[in-house]
């Protein structure tokens, strides 16, 4: 039998969750009436963009339930951890928090502690879990989230912990109203899952197969957000070249984005994350059109030699790569490339890492994540021969970014004088007569200002740079 569902007991199944959240919060409404305090909640976010938007989500359900948001994490009443596995060190920062939360567990039973996001869809996690972390209550995947308020339910009714952890998803509305960070930019999910399967990378088997959303349901949730006061929007996918590949139409991302351009309000647009492989000609042309798809293009090349790019299943070569950012340029001279890189990868040399470096050369990117290639078990690469010992895969690391870090500089160097326009997201908080916000390039940017600027995009005339950031002045209109 399937479990797919229909769209009527999807919108049933949210319903009852809906009631559920109704009589919780009348629980807690009812309990702050009497103590004059009402329960706090904190979300420790681990991760990426998705898991941190996935947190937007249980920060709108834990908001419905009557809870407020607590400065500290000490004070929480309610602790919930949205976990990461991409890397190993993500996974052991979970175990050291979870660990320290046990003495206050056993001072305070009242204390609730929920786990979820990718972490906890590897058996081994949860194997590690039931024995040593008998404090946790509530644990749930990544495909069932918006089943929380019931499992909260159950816990509270049973006592007991409560686990539920899908193996896949089963067409459950995944779009949840959330409660954004910032008033004026959102991320919207475009799709989830991956289907890519990059030898390395644990993805595709806790967060599935990737399925996009239907574009009528994107541009309605993005016109909301307009309508909210939104100015920026994120459109988020593990591979957002691939959107609408499941469709039997032949509606792309560049269709997609070439809509969203045209919602009246809207100012910026940006996405994440693109694989190499599956950039469009016409994504350069949407892109180069539309003035409000911001100038920056994120494209993780992983590694630059051709064969670790293969024992990767990353789908292109070095001189591939090269010729694509070579036709990005071209098109948009101005544009800014940032990237993923990965030292380590098993099999990795060094004739393998000094192509590496010269791709980081060659293109000279203005930004990138650089990571230590981790071993995922559950991944083809956790099995290759040849794992890179870890001496020689720091020593790499560190001598890439002796190399990344100077170029990114001089990059930065050119933008001095240049006026960039930026959205002021916040007061700096080191110095708090700055602003900081990010360009449409995706510099940091930190520059004197009002806070009644918060939310605008206003032209900034850079004076000096830094290698992480740039700093400038405001240009009078
Ligand atoms: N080890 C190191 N880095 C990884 N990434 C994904 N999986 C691993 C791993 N096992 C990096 C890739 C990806 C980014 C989000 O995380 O560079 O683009
Ligand atoms: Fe992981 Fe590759 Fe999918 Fe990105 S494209 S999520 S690196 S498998």
């Amino acid at each position: 039998m399937s479990n797919r569902k229909t769209l009527a007991e999807n919108i049933d199944e949210l319903n009852r969750q809906q009631q559920i959240i109704k009589q919780l919060r009348k629980t807690n409404n009812e309990e702050y009436k009497r103590t004059g305090k009402k329960k706090t909640y904190l979300i420790r976010t681990y991760g990426c963009q998705m898991n941190a938007h996935d947190s937007e989500k249980l920060t709108g359900i834990m908001e419905d339930l009557g809870y407020a948001p607590a400065q500290r994490e000490q004070e929480a009443d309610f602790i919930i951890y949205n976990t990461c596995c991409v890397r190993e060190n993500a996974e052991q920062k979970v175990f050291g928090h979870l660990g320290t939360l046990k003495p206050r567990k056993e001072k305070n039973p009242n204390l609730k502690i929920a786990l979820c996001g990718c972490m906890m869809q590897q058996e081994h996690v949860l194997k590690e879990i039931k024995q040593k972390y008998k404090h946790v209550d509530i644990i749930f995947g990544t495909f069932n989230l918006y089943k929380f308020p019931e499992l909260l339910q159950t816990h509270l009714e049973t006592g007991e912990t409560v686990m539920d952890i899908w193996k896949e998803h089963q067409d459950i509305v995944e779009d949840l109203p959330s409660i954004r960070k910032d008033p004026f930019k959102a991320s919207v999910n475009i799709m989830y899952g991956c289907n890519n399967f990059c030898s390395y990378c644990i993805v595709p088997y806790v967060r599935g197969r990737e399925r996009s959303r239907l574009a009528e349901e994107i541009i309605l949730e993005i016109k909301d957000l307009v309508k909210d006061g939104v100015k920026e929007i994120m459109l988020l996918g593990q591979n957002v070249n691939s959107y609408g590949n499941t469709f039997s139409n032949k509606y792309t991302f560049p269709s997609l984005l070439r809509d969203i351009s045209q919602i009246e309000g809207l100012e910026r647009i940006r996405f994440m994350t693109s694989h190499p492989k599956d950039l469009s000609d016409e994504l350069i042309k949407v892109m180069k059109q539309s003035d409000k798809i911001c100038n920056h293009l994120h494209l993780p090349f992983q590694s630059g030699s051709t064969k670790i790019l293969k024992a990767m299943n990353r789908k292109y070569t070095k001189e591939q790569y090269l010729a694509l950012v070579e036709k990005i340029r071209y098109a948009m001279p101005e544009i800014s490339l940032t990237t993923d890189i990965i030292v380590g990868f098993p099999g990795e040399t060094e004739e393998d890492f000094k192509d590496t470096l010269d791709i980081v050369k060659q293109v000279k990117f203005d930004g990138a994540y650089t990571f230590l290639y981790s071993k995922r078990t559950g991944t083809p690469a956790a099995t290759m021969e040849e794992q890179v010992p870890e001496e020689i895969a720091k020593m790499r690391f560190n001598q890439l970014l002796n190399i990344l870090d100077p170029i990114i500089y001089e990059n930065n160097l050119k933008k001095k004088g240049h006026t960039l326009s930026v959205l002021a997201e916040e007061i700096n908080q080191q110095n708090t007569c700055l602003l900081t916000g990010r360009s449409d390039t995706n510099h940091l940017v930190h520059f004197e200002g009002d806070p009644s600027l918060i939310g605008q995009i206003v032209p900034v005339k850079i004076t000096e740079v830094k290698t992480y950031y740039l700093i400038g002045e405001l240009v009078k209109k």
